[in-house]
């Protein structure tokens, strides 16, 4: 397994651009599926995820070919209706499939992924969205069978307790664009990959309404045709270099951003003093010498996101003052801060609450990443860290940060991966 080492203490300093989301492209690359026309998906992000989906959709019988970073997805009538568990142990999305398969043959067998290190991660509102069309579905040795003879619209309250899913509200969006009737979704995702799934399935032809509000409406229709799509830019790969910037008390500027994806975020940023230039698709930072102490709550779209928690965290370690984050997503997410306690952090977890009390340097140690976000924690405390930190299990890292050492070497950090 590689490793990367960083050699902290470089202020980040220059420019560098943002890649296209994993998470917008990995439903879009799965939404293909409803169709038999040629789906090209174009400047989409060359990590692990997007191979793995890549991987999975030509396991199901889909041609998938990539030239540079574009990829042509065609999936005719003879797929195979099951994905495997090969594939989906890999990656969590892989039940982005479960909809798309459903809508169009009917039918589909995917394995279930198990929890995860950011905790339980249950698909009882995946479940219940699909029932409510009209799907049977049934969970046994390990896989949700599910099949219908027919998808029937309806109104459906997709809201659990951690409050919207973005997975679900895509699994029932793709699943009702060739429904019978029309779909109501209340309590619907409102993130930014969801508005742009619907609109890429729109510019298939599907009829969806409402995306970007808690109640999406789709008006089912026979089929999609084809189309040419580019997802949206990557708003937790901007995140988390804006943070590299702050934990480094450099001075980065962000280009083929999207910064209204980044308000609530960019707000944060400011109470912990930094000086921000936004343009309509650039954002410049510039960190304070010291960041003050602030509170940080995770919430779904348009709140702080819970994949930026990790980072901010490694942030706050060297804030002046005591900092609190509030993790309401995913409330087990916490793992790093024991990590970031061995670089010499002083974070205390009470239930879903990290107490972060800033401490003046972070020194260099050996770590291991334990999920991707995590592991962008680990770097971003490396790179701020006195000397010199061993982050092993980077394959987390590969899985949805394209270029990272590239991006970070313009930066004028200081690293190598060192090859098991
Ligand atoms: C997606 C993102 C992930 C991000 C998360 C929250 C992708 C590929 N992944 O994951 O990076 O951290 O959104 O922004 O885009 N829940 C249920 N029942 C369900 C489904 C979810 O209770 O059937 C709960 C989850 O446990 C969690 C909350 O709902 O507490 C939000 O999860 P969800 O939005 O579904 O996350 P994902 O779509 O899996």
């Amino acid at each position: 397994m590689d490793k990367l080492v960083i050699y902290g203490g470089q202020r980040l300093k220059g420019t560098i651009k943002a890649s296209r989301a994993k998470n917008a492209t990995l439903p879009i690359m799965a939404a293909a599926l409803l169709t038999t026309k040629p789906v090209r998906i174009r400047n989409v992000p060359k990590v692990q995820d997007v191979k793995t989906m890549a991987e999975l959709l030509s396991s199901l019988g889909a041609r998938v070919n990539f030239t540079g970073n574009d990829v042509i997805i065609e999936a005719q009538n003879d797929l195979s209706l099951e994905a495997p568990y090969d594939i989906v142990r890999k990656m969590r999305a892989s039940y982005y499939v479960l909809g798309p398969l459903l809508a169009r043959f009917r039918k589909a067998k995917v394995y279930l992924p198990g929890g995860c290190a950011i905790g339980p991660r249950p698909v009882d509102l995946h479940i219940k969205g699909l029932e409510a069309l009209g799907a049977h579905i049934k969970i046994r040795h390990g896989y949700i069978a599910a099949q219908a003879k027919l998808l029937k619209g309806q109104e459906i309250l997709l809201e659990g307790k951690a409050g919207p899913s973005v997975g679900a509200t895509a699994n029932v969006m793709m699943a009702a664009t060739l429904a019978k009737g029309i779909t109501k979704i209340i309590g619907a995702a409102l993130e930014p990959e969801i508005v742009d799934l619907a609109n890429f399935l729109n510019s298939l032809g599907a009829k969806i309404k409402g995306h970007g509000t808690s109640t999406i409406t789709v008006e089912g229709v026979k089929e999609l045709h084809g189309g040419e799509w580019i997802p949206i830019p990557d708003r937790i790969e901007v995140g988390t270099y804006l943070c590299s910037a702050i934990a480094t008390r450099g001075e980065i500027t962000i280009e083929d951003c999207e910064p209204k994806h980044l308000d609530t975020v960019l707000l944060i940023f400011k109470q912990l003093g930094c000086e921000l230039t936004v343009g309509s698709n650039t954002i410049k930072l510039k960190a304070p010498a010291r960041p003050k102490a602030i509170s940080v709550v995770t919430a779904p779209y348009p709140g702080f996101p819970t994949d930026l928690q990790a980072q901010m965290m490694a942030v706050l370690a060297t804030a002046s003052g005591v900092s609190y984050i509030t993790e309401n997503v995913f409330k087990a997410r916490f793992l790093h801060a024991l990590e970031l306690n061995r670089m010499g952090a002083d974070i205390k977890i009470e239930d879903n609450v990290a107490i972060i009390t800033g401490v003046e340097r972070l020194s260099g140690a050996k770590v291991m990443a334990s999920d991707l976000r995590a592991s962008a924690a680990l770097v971003i405390a490396g790179l701020c860290a006195e000397d010199k930190t061993e982050i092993s299990r980077i394959y987390h890292l590969d899985r949805g940060y394209e270029a990272l050492e590239q991006k970070l070497t313009e930066l004028g950090a200081r690293l190598e991966r060192i090859k098991s």
